[in-house]
């Protein structure tokens, strides 16, 4: 049977994050997160996470060829699974073109690209109050999803961090970054017909619901 391939994309703190890892698990999917690989490779002070870092900490993207070839290497390690779910990839056309040949090497295509619509000020209600456990990644909002105790993941116990790129002027720019190379690529998955739109505003377990409904 071939592998299901989805992708959920949005602009920052639309929810991707908190979403993909429970409809990853849920639906038995491979989740690939580039936001989440690059930041693992900025911990581990990889050759590639110290390119990675220069641009993440502007809210800029990373050159695409590193990205693509990370991407490449996850794929083929995970072929055959059930599906795959991608967060944060791809992120303009030109990343989209590459997937596609990707795909095809594989014998596979996109069956859906799911989009999680916010306002512009829920995003940054959401980014200035996010938490995240570097250990085991998961996500919280100090307001909408706080940890049981103190700034301690509930998971695991460690210290929970705000991330680098969550700055006030790095938002704004990740926001223009979205608008000018992402925004194009949804139009274009409009034209398509492949997107199916989903209000982000609800509580994560009506998203989520929302979505599964979807795939
Ligand atoms: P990436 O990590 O992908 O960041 P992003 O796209 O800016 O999105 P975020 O992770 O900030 O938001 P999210 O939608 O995942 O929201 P979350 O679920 O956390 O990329 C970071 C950087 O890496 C880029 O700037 C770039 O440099 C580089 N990069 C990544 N991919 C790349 C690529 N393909 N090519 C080149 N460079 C790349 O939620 C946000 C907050 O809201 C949390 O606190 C959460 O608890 C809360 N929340 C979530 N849902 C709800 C809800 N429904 N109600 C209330 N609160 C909610
Ligand atoms: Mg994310």
């Amino acid at each position: 049977m071939k592998s299901k391939i989805y992708i959920l994309i949005g602009p920052p703190g639309a929810g991707k994050g908190t979403q993909a890892k429970n409809i990853a698990s849920n639906k038995d999917f491979v989740l690939i997160s580039t936001g989440d690989l690059l930041r693992d490779n900025v911990g581990r002070k990889t050759e590639l996470g110290v390119i990675a870092k220069s641009y993440m900490d502007k809210g800029e993207l990373v050159p695409t060829e590193l990205v693509t070839k990370m991407i490449k290497a996850n794929i083929k390690q995970n072929i055959g699974k059930n599906g795959f779910l991608f967060d944060g990839f791809p992120r303009d056309l030109s990343q989209n073109s590459l997937l596609d040949e990707m795909l095809k090497e594989f014998d596979l295509e996109v069956d859906r690209i799911i989009y999680i619509d916010v306002k512009n000020e829920t995003i940054y209600e959401r980014l200035t109050n996010r938490r995240i456990c570097p250990k085991c990644k998961d996500v919280y909002h100090m307001k909408y999803n706080p940890p049981k105790k103190d700034e301690l993941c509930d998971n695991c116990g460690e210290q929970l961090i705000t991330r680098d790129d969550d700055k006030l002027d790095v938002i704004k720019k990740r926001l223009d970054v979205y608008h000018n190379s992402t925004q194009p690529l949804v139009d274009y998955f409009e034209k398509m017909g492949k997107i199916t739109k989903i209000n982000g505003e609800k509580a994560p377990k009506e998203v989520e619901a929302e979505i599964i409904s979807n795939i």
